[in-house]
């Protein structure tokens, strides 16, 4: 994303042309970016050579699927929805792990029948319904199971997971209870031990105390295991000057583990692979000043980019035109939902806007259409992707006959 004379461009795609073209809300993606990030991360890693299942929570749009798919990559699903998708892809069920605390049974026969990789199991009642299951199909099911190492990834509190008091994941004393539990077990084969701590983690120490504490477990429970999934998590610089995440230590840090275990290493990244290939474009409807700020009212909405209402989280937003004035009042842009959280951001000093302008949401890849919803009856925004010179829609906007 590039500015030219002043013009956003995504590729060799003026923004403007996006917006006249399909509206707005858009997200709108960059294939290069995502084709960028995919090798990017695949290289940082390539010594230790592990299979990269792409967490589908954070964008579940087909055709970027189908991306991940043609880069030799997994998926980690949390449903059977998400599932369906990944198979739709035409990720090979070999490499979709399937994750989450709650799983219905009909989840757990559609993953079984499918024949997935693995089922991250994160309790003992959900293992010996996997082994119901298995026992009524005659099959052998290969599972992991997810430990809470109780470690605090210090990033924001409401997407932190590896701590004691979190719902993910069992206990040490647990785990090493189930292993002893299931040893012998005809239907089911304890294949992972698998981890996530969080997300949007930008410091690589909680994953030493993370490996640490996998390198203990091990130790202790003397059993063979053919994988370690690590989850995902690295996270990405929405703000200038903040953190970036240090790929290098982290394998460094992998590879001392693998050099004591001989395991693969599976990764679920999310939002390191799919966060800044995207932005929301959205127009200005109306400006409204009052004594102390301006408000930027635009028809995106909390229900198109629940983030900063969710989470207070920062995302950059840009003018789709560029011009050398700039007012010095605080800017809050905001949506048109009746909620006081249905803000976007809130700046002292902004370039000049004009209502009808069109403004971008940076950052907005993951988690961004992946948590939409049609609160207010709102319908969902539309999905474009630009390649070099080219737009195409890869998700129409609903209408609103879709939602009524
Ligand atoms: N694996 C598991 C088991 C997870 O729970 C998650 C994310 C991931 C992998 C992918 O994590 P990532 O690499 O994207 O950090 N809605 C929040 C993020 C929630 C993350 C939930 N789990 C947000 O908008 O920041």
């Amino acid at each position: 994303m590039y500015f030219k004379k002043n013009r956003l461009f995504i590729e060799r795609v003026e923004a403007l042309k996006v917006v006249k073209k399909f509206g707005t809300p858009t997200y709108c993606y960059s294939l290069e970016k995502l084709q960028n990030n995919i090798k990017n991360f695949q290289r940082s890693f390539k010594s230790i050579n592990p299979l990269i299942c792409f967490s589908v929570k954070s964008n579940s749009n087909l055709q970027i699927l189908k991306e991940i798919k043609r880069s030799n990559m997994g998926a980690d699903v949390v449903s059977k929805g998400e599932m369906m998708q990944a198979l739709k892809a035409g990720i090979s069920p070999k490499k979709i792990v399937f994750s989450g605390v709650g799983k219905k049974s009909e989840e757990l026969k559609f993953a079984i029948e499918k024949k997935i990789l693995l089922i991250n199991a994160e309790s003992e009642s959900e293992i010996y319904e996997i082994e119901r299951l298995a026992k009524l199909k005659k099959t052998i099911v290969d599972i992991g199971i997810r430990l809470n190492p109780n470690i605090d990834a210090k990033t924001l509190k409401k997407i932190s997971t590896g701590r004691s008091e979190d719902k993910f994941g069992l206990t040490e004393k647990a785990f090493l209870n189930i292993l002893k539990n299931f040893k012998g077990s005809n239907y089911i084969k304890v294949k992972c031990l698998s981890v996530h701590i969080g997300s949007q983690i930008t410091d690589y120490k909680p994953y030493v105390k993370m490996i640490n504490v996998l390198d203990k477990i091990i130790q202790k429970s003397n059993h063979f295991y053919d994988y370690v999934d690590l989850g995902g998590g690295m996270g990405i610089q929405y703000e200038k000057g903040t953190n970036l995440f240090n790929y290098k230590k982290y394998n460094v840090m992998i590879k001392k583990f693998l050099k004591k275990h001989n395991v693969k290493i599976i990764f679920e990244p999310g939002r390191s692979i799919i966060a800044n290939t995207a932005v929301l474009l959205s127009q200005i409807i109306y400006i409204k000043n009052t004594a102390k700020k301006k408000f930027i009212i635009l028809d995106a909405a909390m229900n198109d980019l629940m983030r900063p209402a969710l989470y207070g989280s920062y995302h950059n937003i840009i003018p789709l035109l560029k011009n050398n004035k700039k007012n010095n009042k605080i800017h809050d842009f905001v949506g048109p939902v009746c909620e006081t959280t249905d803000k976007f951001l809130s700046v002292k000093g902004f370039n000049y806007l004009k209502e009808k302008e069109y403004v971008a949401i940076s950052d907005v890849g993951a988690y961004g259409m992946s948590l939409s919803s049609n609160y207010n009856l709102r319908p969902k925004a539309s999905e474009v992707m630009i390649e070099n010179k080219s737009s195409k829609v890869i998700l129409k906007r609903q209408k609103l006959t879709n939602i009524i």
